[in-house]
């Protein structure tokens, strides 16, 4: 057997560990180095959760003593973790960059299943120590776990295409939602004072209050969509972290419980701070757009023709800039141009050219998608710049350069008040002398909506691939 101590100091190891992996992740120059704490962390996690089931834990008094599930439950594990981590590899080394919202979704919808599926297991447990605290816990998991898990599934639907993004705005919406969870509350309350020989009563409650759960977890997404989507995304990261630590209270696992409310709080937070970055109410994100008006898209506003520009053109605009910002969005990651832009800023800043970058806090797909992608790509830290340290700058700006942005960069946030993206704050690109819009058309970016910058008398549009068209620039220069 192995001594509790030695389990629960381990706990702490792997626990102050996810703590400097937090830390590390919350800057660029220290992201690689955070991430190693969190495997670390996990891989000590592990390997003492795994040694405890299998050959027992003893110390600290009989009741605390527990005997090990010996080599069948190794050997079943092993098989478990082995299933697991090969489609984890598989499925990890396959995906695009581009595709890692929609994983990210689908992996936190496991979390919210393990916690379901843990809450139904606990919920045949007799003999526990503290009944009502016990039946709280199997209740409220469960309701976390499925909320989790279909909200997470249509998040995977919308992040993917597979569904619209736009609202989904039922009827009384709000009155849904908040109906559940009063009906919720209640139906916790009595599940709790219930005896425990009513088992038909207690399972048919357990069973509704699931329903009802998975329900509001689907209804709770698709009310949320277009460009309020990255807030959902971080909101079921906080969920999921909420879910694991209900798991690690029914499981008795330390560990679990603390690092669920790591991720938990630190997903919360990082709602928090989107939704103030795009000007959104936190509160009303999370109750599924609660007091929102779907905003209507006009497709028939006439904003006059747009100019092109060649990457001849561009290169000869690029020659005689002092200062040009680049403003990245969602499709350089799909046309994976952040080498020849890397390759772009270092030649124009040997030319003495004064080259940084302006990040939208939602650019791409991913909280610090675009970041990732330019330090992938070796571009210094120092010139990659947030939206608010940069906006006021653009009056000075020779040129812009925005490389698949759309949304980001969309003057209907600030001058349409009906747009679905009114109030979000944006790249005021079209102050700078001169922009160049790359993109392959005039389709319209994630929140289905027209973007009159592309009209602007400063806009010149060059079509094609990001990346063919930078290294055109590059051939040119
Ligand atoms: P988007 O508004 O998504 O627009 C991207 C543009 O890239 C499209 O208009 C597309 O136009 C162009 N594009 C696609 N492939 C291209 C290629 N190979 N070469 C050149 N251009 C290409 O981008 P954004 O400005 O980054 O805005 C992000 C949006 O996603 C926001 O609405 C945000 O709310 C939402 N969102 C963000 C997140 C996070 S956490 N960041 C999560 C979910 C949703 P063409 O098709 O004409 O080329």
């Amino acid at each position: 057997m192995i001594s509790l101590t030695l389990v629960q100091g381990s706990y702490i190891v792997a626990a102050l560990l996810f703590i400097a992996a937090l830390a590390g992740l919350s800057r660029h120059e220290s992201a690689r180095m955070g991430n190693r704490y969190g495997i670390f962390g996990m891989a000590i996690a592990l390997v003492f959760t795994v040694a405890a089931a299998v050959i027992g834990v003893n110390g600290l008094g009989d009741a605390n003593d527990r005997s090990g599930s010996g080599l069948t439950g190794f050997a079943l594990i092993v098989a478990a973790m082995a299933i697991g981590g090969a489609i984890g590899i598989w499925r990890a080394r396959r995906v695009e960059m581009t595709g890692m919202p929609e994983l990210i979704a689908m992996l936190h919808s496991f979390v919210g299943l393990a916690a379901v599926l843990v809450g139904w297991n606990s919920s045949y447990e007799t003999d526990v120590p503290y009944p009502a605290i016990h039946d709280a816990e199997v209740f409220i998991g469960v309701f976390i776990g499925a909320v989790t898990f279909t909200g997470s599934i249509v998040a995977y639907l919308k992040l993917s295409g597979r569904i619209k993004s736009a609202p989904m705005m039922l009827p009384a919406h709000n009155a849904v939602n908040l109906g559940i969870i009063v009906v919720s509350v209640v139906m916790t309350v009595v599940y709790v004072a219930m005896p425990h020989d009513d088992t038909m009563v207690r399972q048919s409650l357990l069973f509704a209050m699931t329903l009802l759960a998975l329900f509001l977890g689907w209804h709770l997404v698709a009310s949320i969509g277009g460009g309020d989507m990255p807030v959902v995304v971080s909101m079921l990261n906080s969920y999921s972290g909420w879910a694991a630590a209900a798991a690690g209270f029914l499981l008795s696992n330390d560990l679990l419980i603390i690092t669920g409310a790591l991720v938990g709080s630190s997903g919360a937070y990082l709602s928090y701070i989107m939704c103030q970055a795009m000007n959104r109410s936190f509160l009303s994100v999370i109750a599924g757009g609660f007091g929102v008006e779907a905003g209507t898209v006009s497709s028939d506003v006439d904003y006059g023709e747009h100019r092109e520009i060649s990457a001849e053109g561009a290169a000869e605009l690029l020659s005689s800039a002092r200062s040009v910002v680049i403003t990245p969005g969602y499709g350089m990651a799909v046309a994976q141009a952040q080498y020849p832009v890397a390759e772009l800023t270092r030649q124009l800043r040997d030319r003495g050219v004064d080259v940084r970058f302006g990040i939208h806090p939602v650019a791409g797909r991913l909280p610090g998608h675009m970041n990732v992608l330019l330090a992938e790509a070796k571009v210094p830290y120092d010139v990659v710049l947030e939206m608010d340290e940069i906006n006021d700058d653009f009056p000075e700006t020779d040129v812009v350069l925005v490389i698949g942005a759309n949304d980001t960069v969309n003057p209907a946030a600030i001058d349409e008040p009906n747009s679905p993206i009114a109030g979000m704050p944006v790249l005021n690109v079209w102050d700078a002398k001169d922009v160049i819009v790359f993109k392959r058309s005039m389709a319209t970016g994630y929140a289905g909506v027209q973007n009159p910058l592309f009209f602007k008398d400063n806009t010149q549009m060059l079509f094609g691939d990001a990346k063919e068209r930078v290294e055109d620039i590059l051939k040119a220069l």
